[in-house]
């Protein structure tokens, strides 16, 4: 695919792991046109684009989000960056893609939301869960009757990283955390089923700088429905997720959202009903081309993962902050 009037050219925002996990995918995906790449190194840069064979490289990000030679980009730098790089994108022109989480607060969010909405741009959180066949293959389910009615959603995500000087889990001021970097995922996916929770409950572990290390969240909704969102940096939890019917339960196996086995147990016998469905390349594809389909489409939001459950799951996140840092010990 070639760039021109018609066909977005996009540029890549840094060259770390997610780029990479995601590069192949891009590509599989046929409809996004990576024609350069910046970082803030331009020797990063330069390595990147020699081993995936992207034409032109930035000298610095700055100049990649000024350039009138590109149409949209995909960042892919830690957490705290992203709201100044998605603004300045938007600011000069650009569609934007941004990795998980999009900001670090529901309002940073809003506040980008606006702005895209003012400038006629698209933006979205790059929330590849919410376009992977095996969610897609539960909602089905959920609509076909198989469980009745959803009452309730647990899911959970955790791994032990290793607490290095380098890695940005650990470091506050790059939103370090366990809540920013995996519980976006189990959020999200109760947002999915259940919406916009009435309350949110949190027992966990913040240190004192604000990276939360682990929690669980409950969270309520109307009609007596609950979630439970748990995530980990300190301890291993497969990311699972059950659904939770009046007529039955769906249990997906890890990791949930990428896609894996799907046991369905339905009243009246409750025998399990296993489907596995396909993932396609590392999992992004249906994202990616997702993406590429709406900026053809000339939407500024994508219909299955619009800025408001960006912004709902943000705030659910604020507000867990906010309750494990008003408990976390004084003394
Ligand atoms: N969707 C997923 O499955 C998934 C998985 C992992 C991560 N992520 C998300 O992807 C993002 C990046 O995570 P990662 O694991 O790829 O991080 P990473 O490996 O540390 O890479 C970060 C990249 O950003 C650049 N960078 C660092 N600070 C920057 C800044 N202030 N401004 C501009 N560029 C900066 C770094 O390169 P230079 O130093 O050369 O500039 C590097 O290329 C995170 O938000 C994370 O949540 C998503």
């Amino acid at each position: 695919m070639t760039g021109g009037a018609a066909t977005p050219r996009w540029a890549i925002i840094g060259t770390g792991a997610i780029a990479e996990q995601t590069i192949g995918d891009i590509r599989l995906a046929g409809n996004i046109d990576i024609v350069a790449v910046a970082s803030r190194t331009a020797a990063t840069a330069e390595d990147f684009a020699a081993r995936h064979g992207i034409p032109r490289v930035f000298a610095s990000v700055e100049d990649a989000l000024g350039s009138a030679d590109i149409d949209a980009v995909y960042i892919c730098t830690p957490h705290s960056s992203h709201f100044e790089l998605a603004r300045q994108a938007l600011l000069t022109g650009k569609h934007v893609l941004c990795e998980k989480p999009l900001t670090l607060t529901a309002s940073q969010s809003r506040e980008l939301a606006d702005l895209a909405a003012a400038r006629g741009l698209f933006l979205m959180e790059a929330m590849w869960m919410k376009f992977t066949p095996a969610v897609l293959q539960v909602q089905e389910l959920i609509r076909s009757g198989a469980i009745g009615e959803v009452r309730s959603v647990e899911s959970s995500m955790g791994y032990n990283f290793p607490r290095t000087e380098t890695s940005r889990l650990w470091n506050a001021e790059l939103g370090g955390g366990a809540l920013l970097d995996l519980g976006v995922y189990p959020a999200a996916f109760a947002q999915l089923l259940l919406g916009t929770p009435l309350s949110v409950a949190a027992h966990g572990v913040m240190q004192a700088d604000g990276v939360d290390l682990r929690s669980t969240l409950t969270l309520g909704y109307s009609d007596d429905r609950f979630a439970t969102v748990t995530s980990s940096l300190t301890e291993v939890i497969m990311a699972f997720a059950v659904v939770g019917g009046t007529a039955g339960t769906i249990v997906m196996d890890p990791t949930f959202f990428a896609g894996g086995a799907i046991h369905c147990y339905s009243a009246p016998d409750y025998t399990a009903q296993t489907t596995t469905v396909p993932i396609e390349g590392a999992g992004y594809v249906p994202m990616f081309r997702a993406v590429g389909e709406a900026l053809a489409a000339g939407l500024t939001e994508h219909p299955r993962h619009p800025l408001a459950d960006t912004i709902a799951v943000l705030a659910v996140v604020d507000e867990a902050r906010r309750l494990l840092a008003a408990a976390r010990p004084t003394a």
